[in-house]
């Protein structure tokens, strides 16, 4: 079964008090929410903070991305073994500000991945196309050729450890979601691509998460496509009010599909 996962990725925001004060809200809140697994992704530097605070809760903390060297001579990089110190379990890798903003590539995040399939961390791997993408109709290609790249050797059985977040470039950010059925076509056809090259059942197993302004309004209606098993939320996760209505987005729901 594919428990659902709700991330916030908090981006480049919150200083130490503000993160300590948003976890606490948010652990709070979210006292009672067991049918989704609750990811926190702050900043580098609130990683310490917000540990302190979510230790011992439903909380998961991850971060935003990670180095595939141990350690070394890599100035402003941050290493597995500093994550797993800090306490986190998750760390997001190849998200599209990555991509646009700082050089990443397939390749880079495929080697960011098979570090972390070494280590105690379980990755969410972002892929998405951009505007012009999808307007030149090839979006599912553009994807596969993200999905291939990222995932490049990796094995049936480390798959399961992955949860993908499939992010339209064109929905982060700008107020425009993917509809509920424009993502779902997509992560149909992400299962597809993961079941010829991993097996129906590890692609039947993989959870696919949706991110790209996501709000509570539009939380319920994505959460009700088959192939959607959870959000991967930015701006909205930066109040602890909307993303606990985010978290709750369905309060009848029990679980997985
Ligand atoms: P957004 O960001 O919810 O602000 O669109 C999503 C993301 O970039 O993960």
């Amino acid at each position: 079964m594919r428990i659902p996962v709700i991330a916030g990725n908090w981006k480049m925001h919150k200083t130490n008090a503000e993160a300590r004060a948003l976890c606490s809200d948010i652990r709070d809140g979210a006292r009672n929410a067991t049918h989704c697994r609750i990811v926190l992704a702050p900043p580098y530097t609130a990683l310490g903070a917000a540990a302190e605070v979510i230790r011992g809760t439903n909380l998961i903390l991850a971060a935003q991305n990670v180095h595939w060297e141990p350690k070394g001579a890599f100035t402003g990089e941050i290493s597995i073994p500093m994550l797993e110190d800090a306490g986190c379990c998750m760390v997001i890798l190849g998200h599209s500000e990555r991509r646009q903003c700082f050089g990443e590539t397939d390749q880079t995040v495929n080697r960011r991945l098979r570090a972390v399939m070494k280590s105690s961390l379980d990755p969410i791997v972002c892929i998405g196309e951009t505007l012009g993408q999808r307007e030149a109709g090839n979006y599912q290609e553009v994807i596969s050729q993200q999905l291939a790249g990222s995932l490049d050797g990796l094995t049936g059985r480390e798959l399961l450890r992955i949860i993908l977040a499939y992010e339209p470039v064109w929905a982060i950010g700008t107020g425009r979601t993917a509809s509920p059925q424009v993502a779902q076509e997509v992560h149909l056809g992400i299962r597809g691509w993961l079941s010829e090259k991993f097996g129906a059942e590890a692609a039947r197993q993989v959870r696919i998460l949706y991110g790209g302004s996501i709000k509570p309004e539009n939380i319920p209606d994505l959460m009700r496509q088959p192939d959607i098993d959870g959000g991967l939320v930015g701006g909205a996760c930066l109040e602890a009010e909307s993303f606990l209505r985010i978290i709750h987005y369905d309060s009848r729901s029990t679980g997985g599909k």
